[in-house]
């Protein structure tokens, strides 16, 4: 599949299956199972779909699954610090505990302005949980309070990331040849 395209495997499937079940653990010990109401995920779209739903299905608490959709990049691959709802959540969040899932924090830049904009509707908790960070997401201070892998500043497709809608498909995270950019 996409054969030529691939440049490098930079997290195998089973690192990502591995991973998710330790992010799950933690996050579990975190929120534990009682009397209150279910922990509820905010995926991002479309990125983090693959992680959210392997990361729900490896939670051994309860957990109810929403998703918003934003709009920080156009299909360039720098961020424009420009965000933009494209969908919101359908429900009230109002004394909830959410956990923001995201496929990778860059800039973190759309993440900072998806917490502000999640926080001003009163959840009981707010926290992120993110497979992928890169270097400069460590400067500016959005706090992720779960994150998979640390990767080094390269555009990385696979398992929800894409270049033009392609390679979402993808189960691991890889780099892309250069000529899949010089198209
Ligand atoms: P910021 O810079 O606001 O960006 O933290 C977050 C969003 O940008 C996208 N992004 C990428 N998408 N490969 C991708 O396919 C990458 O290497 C990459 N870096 C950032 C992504 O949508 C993320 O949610
Ligand atoms: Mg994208």
């Amino acid at each position: 599949m996409y054969s030529g395209d691939i440049a490098s495997v930079l997290i195998t499937e089973q690192d990502i299956q591995d991973k998710t079940a330790e992010l799950a653990k933690l996050v579990a010990a975190d929120y534990p199972e009682g009397g209150e109401e279910d922990l509820i995920l905010v995926g991002v779209l479309k990125g983090a779909v693959m992680f959210m739903t392997d990361l729900a299905r490896a939670l051994p608490v309860p957990s109810q699954l929403e998703f918003m959709a934003v709009s920080s990049y156009g299909s360039a691959t720098t961020s424009s610090g420009v965000v933009r709802i494209l969908k919101d959540l359908d429900r009230d969040i109002t004394g909830r505990h959410v956990l923001i899932v995201e496929d990778i924090v860059d800039s973190g830049l759309t993440l900072s302005w998806l917490m502000r904009n999640l926080a001003t509707r009163n959840p009981a908790s707010l926290a992120v949980c993110s497979l992928l960070r890169k270097p400069d997401a460590v400067k500016v201070d959005v706090p992720v309070a779960y994150v998979g892998f640390d990767i080094p500043n390269e555009f990385v497709v696979g398992y929800g990331l894409d270049y033009g809608e392609r390679y979402r498909d993808l189960p691991y995270i890889a780099t892309l040849a250069p000529h899949v950019y010089e198209g």
